[in-house]
């Protein structure tokens, strides 16, 4: 086994045979780009078993094999195809600067553009895959380029609405709102597109529905505290700061009583959303 990358959360090792890789879930987690330096108990935990949880519940081609441990999964190796798949239930995040700088989302003419208000309908939004920073794309230019066919950009296109929607409903039924997910996909030995990577947190944002409004900004139910917190204590202040150079400040030391918090709203949304105990 070797390993071939430690992902900002993951750690993927290749299986001496090159037809399997595994994932190791970290407790690790990151907000505003910056990766904390305080693990966070059973983080690593949640994100395996999440991903277990939907990848046997969507009833979608996917890579996974089983899980081997609590927080290590075996899948095949795929081809991956060089795209995130975002799809956008809520007007929010990037869609909001991109919408005001006049660039075409294909939103109807009549929508109100209200932070965090429901999109008239789920919007594909995918962006090529690179390592700093996700770059908005678009049909036209993926499928000139040939990284897909226009079939392949369709079936994608379909498949992660499809794939939202299904999830939406079950965080819904939960109390959740997904605002919206990313997905990766890749072929696997057989030429056949199946959906990779991961499903957890790190793909998705999920708001407390009965804390919903909109019109203003929503926080993310499992990173809240922390950010909250890293702009109470000045610290967003200083990413923002060396931000102006291009650089990054080292993480801070996240107090105990905060991991705790964290650690219960990862567990929490994993009990709620799956019904079942971790
Ligand atoms: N089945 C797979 N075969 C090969 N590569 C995969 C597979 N599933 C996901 N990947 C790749 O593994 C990497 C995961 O890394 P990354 O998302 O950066 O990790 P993290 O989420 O920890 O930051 C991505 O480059 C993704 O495309
Ligand atoms: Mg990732």
């Amino acid at each position: 086994m070797r390993l071939l990358r430690r992902g900002k959360v993951k750690d993927i090792y290749e299986l001496d045979d090159g037809k399997n890789i595994l994932f190791h879930f970290s407790d690790r987690i990151s907000a505003f780009d910056i990766k904390m330096s305080t693990p966070i108990p059973r983080k690593g935990e949640v994100l395996c078993k999440f991903g277990e949880f939907w990848f046997n519940s969507l009833g979608t081609r996917h890579h996974m094999i089983k899980v081997v441990d609590k927080d290590k999964m075996l899948v095949e190796k795929l081809n991956m195809i060089p795209v995130e798949c975002v799809v956008r239930g809520y007007f929010y995040g990037s869609l909001v600067e991109r919408y005001r700088s006049g660039i075409d989302l294909d939103l109807p003419k009549e929508f109100s553009p209200v932070l965090a208000t429901k999109l008239p309908k789920p919007v594909f939004d995918p962006t090529t895959k690179s390592e700093e920073h996700d770059r908005p794309t678009k049909a036209q230019e993926l499928t000139s380029s040939k990284v897909l066919s226009k079939e392949e950009y369709e079936y994608l296109e379909e498949t992660s609405i499809s794939l939202y929607n299904r999830m939406a409903k079950v965080a819904n039924g939960a109390g959740f709102i997904m605002a919206d997910v990313k997905f990766e996909f890749g072929r696997n030995s057989a030429g056949e597109i199946v959906l990779g990577d991961s499903l957890g947190p790190d793909e998705y944002r999920l708001w407390l529905a009965s804390d919903y409004v909109p019109g203003r900004v929503q926080e993310s139910y499992d990173k809240q505290l922390l950010r909250d917190w890293l702009i109470k204590t000045g610290f967003k202040d200083r990413i923002d700061t060396f931000a102006l150079e291009g650089r990054k400040p080292d993480a801070p030391v996240i107090p105990i009583e905060l991991v705790n918090k964290l650690s219960q709203r990862y567990i929490a949304a994993y009990e709620r959303i799956t019904g079942s105990r971790l």
